[in-house]
């Protein structure tokens, strides 16, 4: 029987130190992360940017290491905005998108000089041309472009096709345009698309970029419109389980950037800089969840529930999505499977069950499980459904732990309720 060790840290006293549910990111794993990405891409094409989708897991952390690293960001909302701006991150480094933002939203975002707005439709292109000139700025802009590719995955992290709310269709950018060339606060720099997210392969990017490629060859002969910028989202999928076999990001990112650069040699086209965005490939990984057991259960059925002292309030993921995530015995790493059992979180919810069918060495009241993969889209997400307070983040660097984003308390879950009538 030994402890799991994560990042050189005995995730076991990890929780006898900082309590649990415990959220537990590595420092060191994010940035070989980045720096992967960044010297895999920058390898394979000569002008290229990789940001940071930061809904996958945001906090004053990662925005110092994103700063050190040198890389973008890619922001959807005023409230991550604001963190960033607080934390002084560079604005021409961060890219705002959204499909539905509020005149508060981009003239935040104007406010503090973002280096581009990704417009999803072209009511929105005409506000912020408006409120860039009442601001006194020229708004860079990319507009997001829906492929039409439907890539594998979950139905709710797709976010191309025929049933998707985001981008316009390549049917309606020649129009698009020719407006923003009328816009005189619009600095019409290229395209984005985003197709989904945990992709397995390249196939479903390798689809969208050539529609994008014949897009970026038809308004240059339509409207002579020279592309400066192609933004190709992220969505590069990692492993949650054995089961999942993601392509190597090497390979998803060197199909992509020659497709780029055939096309655009054999059409004597200029070569468009190119941006990435992942968020789950950088903090998937980085991070675990640990829990307490709280009881271990048999129904008549024979069916072996383990409840835990977390669930659907930090990790809303398995309910929302049919996710599947592995799990360890943190206490008793490395012993034998026991039998097969269900890890059930605390939320009143029949949908709460954070891992059905697992295989786990026998499980007692106390034990230490350790939940995998948990740093992007977990912190991100968590509610205070129930009025569970938000686990704590402890980030290890070097062997070495500490708060990162202290735990909720119970009068933080209250602060905004008006204490008088
Ligand atoms: N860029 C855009 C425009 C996006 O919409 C997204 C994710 C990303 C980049 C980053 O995708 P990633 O590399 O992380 O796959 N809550 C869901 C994921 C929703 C992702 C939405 N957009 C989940 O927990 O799986």
């Amino acid at each position: 029987m030994e402890n799991f060790m994560f990042h050189d840290c005995d995730t076991v006293d990890l929780a006898k130190k900082f309590g649990t549910p415990l959220y537990v990111m590595s420092e060191d794993e994010i940035t070989e992360r980045v720096r992967t990405l960044k010297s895999l891409f920058d390898d394979k094409y000569e002008r290229c940017r990789t940001h940071f989708a930061s809904k996958a897991f945001l906090s004053r952390d990662i925005l110092r290491i994103l700063t050190r690293e040198n890389i973008g960001l890619d922001v959807v909302s005023g409230g991550e905005l604001y963190l960033a701006r607080d934390m002084n991150f560079p604005p021409e480094r961060i890219a705002f998108h959204g499909n539905s933002k509020s005149a508060r939203e981009i003239t935040e975002g104007l406010g503090y000089g973002v280096g581009k707005f990704v417009c999803d439709s072209i009511q929105e292109i005409t506000v912020i041309d408006g409120l860039a000139r009442a601001a006194g700025k020229i708004a860079k802009i990319l507009i997001r472009v829906n492929p039409g590719v439907e890539g594998h995955t979950h139905r709710h992290m797709l976010t191309s096709g025929g049933r998707t709310k985001f981008g316009l269709t390549p049917e309606e950018i020649a129009d698009a345009v020719s407006m923003c060339s009328g816009l005189a606060n619009i600095d019409m720099a290229g395209f984005h698309f985003h197709v989904g997210s945990q992709m397995m392969d390249e196939r479903a990017h390798l689809g969208a970029i050539d529609v994008m490629l014949e897009l970026i060859k038809k308004t240059r002969a339509g409207q002579g419109f020279e592309t400066r910028i192609l933004d190709m989202g992220g969505g590069f999928g990692v492993a949650y389980t054995d089961a999942d076999k993601p392509s190597p990001i090497a390979d998803f990112l060197g199909a992509m950037t020659s497709r780029v650069e055939e096309f655009c040699a054999s059409n004597g086209l200029a070569r468009p800089d190119l941006i990435i965005e992942p968020g789950r490939y950088i903090a998937g990984p980085s991070g675990i969840t640990l829990y307490t057991v709280c009881n271990v259960k048999e129904t008549p059925g024979g069916v072996v529930y383990i409840g835990v002292d977390g669930g659907y309030f930090d990790n809303p993921r398995p309910a929302l999505y049919e996710a599947v995530y592995g799990a360890v015995v943190a206490n008793k790493y490395g012993d034998t499977p026991d039998r097969v059992v269900t890890i059930a979180g605390k939320c009143c919810e029949s949908g709460d069950i954070l891992i059905r069918d697992i295989a786990l060495p026998k499980v007692e009241r106390g034990d230490i499980i350790a939940v995998l993969c948990t740093g992007a889209y977990n912190h991100s997400m968590a509610s205070n459904y129930n009025k569970n307070p938000i686990p704590a983040v402890v980030m290890i660097n070097g062997g070495h732990p500490r708060i990162s984003v202290r735990g909720q308390t119970y009068e933080d879950i209250y602060a905004c309720d008006a204490m008088e009538v």
